[in-house]
């Protein structure tokens, strides 16, 4: 019988195609994942986003954060906290009819590392 919870260690890229402030979505076993370099640190998260599963890859960095280019809330990609969700009130007086809507978890972070010049990502 397969055990499920299994963690293993698989290699993505080689470590020059990661330069440093950019990101690129690999699939892993159906699993999208979001990899990336930023400030000479590597980051591994799934992409899709937490808040309504846009692909985050389409996103852009502010600082240490992505930016989901669908509704623009912001994620650290090293802690993975939801850090900004952006107001799309267009008036005082408008009134959101579902409130739940807006909720979002924080991102799914993974391990990530390089050895011998392979960046390799733990599921
Ligand atoms: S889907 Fe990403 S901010 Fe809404």
């Amino acid at each position: 019988m397969a055990d499920s919870t299994k963690i293993t260690r698989y290699p993505v890229c080689k470590s020059a195609e990661l330069t440093d402030n950019t990101m690129q979505k690999v699939t892993i076993n159906t699993i999208d994942v979001l990899i990336g370099r930023k400030n000479g640190k590597l980051f591994a998260c799934n992409n899709s986003c937490p808040h309504k599963a846009a692909s985050l890859s389409k996103g852009h960095f502010n600082g240490d954060n992505i930016v989901c280019y669908m509704h623009g809330y912001e994620y650290n990609l090293f802690t993975g906290k939801l850090e900004k969700m952006s107001s799309w009130k267009k008036e005082d007086t408008w009134v959101e009819q579902d409130p739940e809507w807006r909720k979002s978890g924080d991102l799914v972070l993974y391990s990530i590392s390089e050895e011998d010049d392979i960046v390799y990502v733990t599921l």
